[in-house]
């Protein structure tokens, strides 16, 4: 892996902050695009820009050949079975909008219970909130513990015949730990439960094979992974999409529509109405072929010595926390932290004004931050465009945050 000539690929690397090139930190939130998908961003928008799906012209074929054409690229970058499995959505947040409202709602009854852990983000937690207030149904949690950022596993029992739902992070977006799924969801399984798995921090770092993993749902975003926004996907086995309602309504979803009824289209058009982000769906596909040409092993490879580096240096660094497991062997490329006595978004300011970017707040994780007992965690995440000189840099300046607000330590 060439890191010079990687860099080379983002124009926005350039940007020049506090007087050196911009070190992006915030990887988990969004992530930069390459020239290959910004190129595959234009070219379509020169050369085949029209409605999918609609009209026999030339730009709407055209148009129809490249949202179908970046399905099957996605198909088989997570190995589904069929294109019928694989849904465009906005976001992970709608997927799992889509999942809860079109399964959840219509499945679940009083009595029943969704298991979820207490690192969820909102998107899929809010989401089972409202299931469980609209059915009736139980939401109970999978809590962790406060030291490893570990699933305490006595609270796998809660998984029982009562179950219908499973859903939880392949990776946390804050714990930001390495995880395998696997006996999670066999447990589920095996208690007749359907498992949602949030892809939306591990799709970008690591090969995911959905039915290696046999997840029933699968979820995740582009823009995390060098696409653009407004793009995300929903995989769902077939049965269980079949078995759902429409969660939108209107345009091209449809099969025929008469004044009183309509039956609806086949899958995965059922799911997708009105016009979608052709450009997106686009984007998409190019940055799939860009990191399958870098290769998995090669970004996981690199993204360890980044958050080895950053782990390291911050255990010198004695006023600051790390959440969760400070094993870097045990840690995706993120790590969410405090300093002693400063607030996140003051540790955020200092580093901006140094030119490096990290985020802060709650992460959409408001529960996890309640039971850790924090108000809010720095977080910086990389990704496989980072180096090893930015960590340095970024170590230095966090070591000088203190001494910047005054404290004589
Ligand atoms: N879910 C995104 C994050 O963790 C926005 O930053």
């Amino acid at each position: 892996m060439n890191i010079e000539l990687i860099r080379n690929d983002f124009p926005i690397l350039k940007t020049i902050s506090a007087g050196r090139p911009l070190v992006y930190f915030d990887n988990g939130a969004t992530t930069q695009k390459p020239l290959p998908v910004l190129e595959a961003i234009y070219e379509y928008n020169s050369r085949q820009n029209g409605n999918p799906h609609r009209g026999s012209h030339v730009l709407a074929i055209a148009a129809s050949e490249a949202y179908d054409g970046s399905k099957e690229v996605v198909r088989k970058f997570i190995n589904a079975r069929s294109t019928r499995e694989v849904i465009y959505t906005r976001n992970t947040t709608e997927s799992l909008n889509l999942v809860a409202r079109s399964y959840g709602e219509t499945h679940l009854k009083k009595g029943d219970r969704i298991v979820i852990t207490v690192a969820e983000h909102h998107a899929n937690l809010v989401t089972w909130q409202r299931v469980a207030q609209k059915t009736g149904a139980v939401l109970d949690y999978i809590y962790i513990d406060k030291e490893t950022g570990k699933f305490k596993e006595e609270d796998f029992a809660k998984i029982d015949a009562k179950t219908k739902i499973v859903a939880f992070a392949q990776v946390s977006n804050v714990l930001g730990l390495v995880f395998d799924p696997k006996p999670l969801i066999n447990l589920a399984h095996q208690h007749g439960a359907v498992v949602v798995l949030d892809g939306a921090q591990s799709v970008p770092h690591q090969q995911v094979d959905v039915q290696e993993l046999d997840c029933d749902f699968f979820v995740f975003s582009g823009h995390k992974m060098c696409a653009s926004g407004g793009i995300g996907v929903l995989y769902g086995k077939e049965a269980l999409l079949e078995d759902m309602e429409p969660f939108n309504l209107g345009g091209d979803m449809i099969d025929r529509v008469e004044e009183q009824v309509t039956t609806f289209a086949e899958l995965p058009t059922k799911f997708e109405a009105g016009t979608p982000n052709v450009e997106g769906a686009v984007s998409l596909a190019a940055a799939i072929k860009y990191l399958n040409n870098i290769g998995f092993e090669e970004i996981e490879a690199h993204e360890k010595k980044l958050v080895t580096l950053a782990i390291e240096g911050m255990k010198k660094i004695p006023y600051v926390r790390i959440i969760g497991s400070d094993n870097p062997a045990e840690k995706t490329g993120l790590v969410a932290f405090t300093v002693d006595d400063v607030h996140p978004h003051d540790v955020s300011e200092l580093l901006s004004a140094a030119g490096i970017c990290i985020r802060t707040g709650h992460h959409c994780a408001q529960p996890l931050h309640i039971y850790l007992g924090v108000n809010a965690t720095c977080r910086a995440s990389f990704y496989f465009y980072n180096t090893e000189e930015e960590v340095a840099y970024f170590l230095d300046k966090l070591s000088k945050v203190r001494a910047a607000m005054g404290y004589k330590d």
